[in-house]
């Protein structure tokens, strides 16, 4: 018996010149301005998308490594999600926008009022992607950086801040009285009084209550404390596993453990998988692209090791290709889980070669060793993690329409024919879509 999912779409490089390099931008689509967005939006709102996420960096790096970050355009420039959102929301209906936020960059009462005006403005439909990235802080202050785990406790003295702010409003609050002349009764206004580890703020908030609910917690966070954090404030967790049932369900466990012990019910937490498939026309077409991946050259290495470089902000383009990646290159900056994603399931004395060349192949999506194939197939392996009690899928890329189609165009069709992707939208905006199913 097939259920319905909940579909959503990463921006995976933030709002940048995402896609630089390939020869579809001769599109002559112009990253720093919205129609390119707001093309690509539309087209997930027919396709029956929940929402778009916007990543987000607002940092460059440190000094040493910025040309690592911008040569490419993997790690940079990036405009400010949370101001293309309006032009999001004016060209769609329901499709929910979710900028990526840090705590670190708003104070809670900035913070509280500019979502509360976008939830209003939106027609309640306002995500916020929660990321406690620390070293970006010293662009936003000169205190000293937050550890791991502070930095999450940091998000959510912020996150109960806004919320805080947002029900300073009590019930009955807004009157919109036109016979008596009273447009709101200012005694069951809370004067918020906040003195906490991180901010200080005083309330009530200067903006009206939601009718259709809060913005959404969305967060993507996999360590112990970033579940915890999930558990107890997220509407969306973004999940990085490996597809297989057993990591999938245990996941899920974790998380739901999580909201538990923080009070709330499992399925309040919807998890989004990431995924960034690459689909083809016929399975003789995803066999052939598999096989030509196996044996990369040179070049192809040098491309991933361009990515690499920029994401760990540690240039690992100079390396001998042929002797064993030494890990004292990385900095203190450069977390574990990075290098181990990096390294993966090598032994130490493997040739840098090696551990760059598994990022270079390509698998199949039919015996679970990557995301290549048809639409069909990659339709059966959402349906499968449905039956494994998944709540949805995020799919990865950036946001030409030429990308979008290429991934979509196929696809929708099978996912609604066999019930697993929405033929429409409730009212209510993000959350009420959400909680749909
Ligand atoms: C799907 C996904 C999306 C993410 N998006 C962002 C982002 O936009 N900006 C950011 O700074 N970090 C992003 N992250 C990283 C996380 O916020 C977090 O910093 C990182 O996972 C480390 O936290 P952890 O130790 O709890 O995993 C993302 C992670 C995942 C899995």
């Amino acid at each position: 018996m097939t259920r319905p999912q909940h579909f959503g779409w990463f921006l995976a490089r933030g709002f940048g010149p995402h896609g630089w390099g390939h020869p579809y931008l001769r599109w002559n689509h112009r990253w720093t301005e919205p129609g390119l967005y707001q093309d690509s939006a539309r087209t997930l709102e027919q396709a029956g998308f929940d929402l778009l996420i916007i990543e987000d960096a607002p940092s460059l790096g440190s000094a040493e490594t910025i040309d690592l970050r911008v040569r490419h355009a993997f790690g940079g420039p990036k405009h400010d999600p949370l101001l293309l959102a309006p032009y999001l929301f004016a060209a769609t209906r329901h499709l929910g926008v979710v900028p990526t936020v840090n705590p670190a960059a708003y104070l809670p009462y900035t913070a509280a009022r500019q979502f509360a005006t976008l939830q209003h403005l939106s027609g309640h439909r306002l995500g916020l992607n929660v990321v406690t990235d620390t070293g970006s802080a010293r662009h936003f202050s000169t205190a000293p950086q937050l550890g791991h785990d502070a930095a999450y406790d940091r998000a959510e003295e912020w996150v109960d801040g806004l919320r805080s702010l947002w029900r300073s409003w009590g019930d009955g609050a807004l009157v919109e009285d036109e016979e008596t002349g009273v447009y709101a009764d200012g005694n069951l206004l809370t004067a918020t009084s906040h003195r906490g580890e991180y901010f200080g703020f005083d309330g009530p908030l200067n903006a009206v209550p939601f009718t259709d609910g809060e913005p959404a917690i969305v967060s993507p966070g996999g360590s112990g404390r970033g579940l915890a954090f999930a558990g107890r404030n997220s509407d969306v967790q973004l999940a990085l596993a490996p597809l297989d049932e057993q990591s999938i369900r245990a996941y899920r466990r974790r998380i739901h453990a999580a909201a538990e012990a923080a009070g709330r019910a499992p399925s309040d937490v919807k998890i989004l998988f990431a995924i960034q498939p690459v689909l083809v026309s016929s399975p003789e077409e995803a066999d052939r692209l598999v096989a030509a991946s196996a044996h990369p050259d040179d070049a192809a290495l040098l491309t991933i090791a361009c990515k690499q470089s920029s994401d760990l902000e540690t240039d690992l383009t100079g390396l001998d290709l042929d002797r064993p990646l030494d890990r004292a290159i990385f900095g203190e900056h450069v977390s574990e889980g990075s290098i181990r994603r990096l390294v993966g399931k090598h032994e130490p004395d493997a040739p840098l070669r090696a551990i760059l060349a598994s990022h270079a192949r390509l698998g199949r999506l039919t015996d679970g060793s990557g995301f290549v194939g048809t639409a069909s197939e990659f339709a059966d392996r959402i349906e499968e993690l449905g039956e494994w009690g998944n709540d949805g899928v995020l799919l990865w890329g950036d946001l030409h329409p030429v990308t979008v189609h290429r991934l979509l165009d196929d696809l929708v069709p099978i996912l609604r024919r066999r019930g697993i992707l929405r033929e429409e939208y409730v009212d209510g905006g993000l959350g009420a879509n959400l909680r749909a199913f």
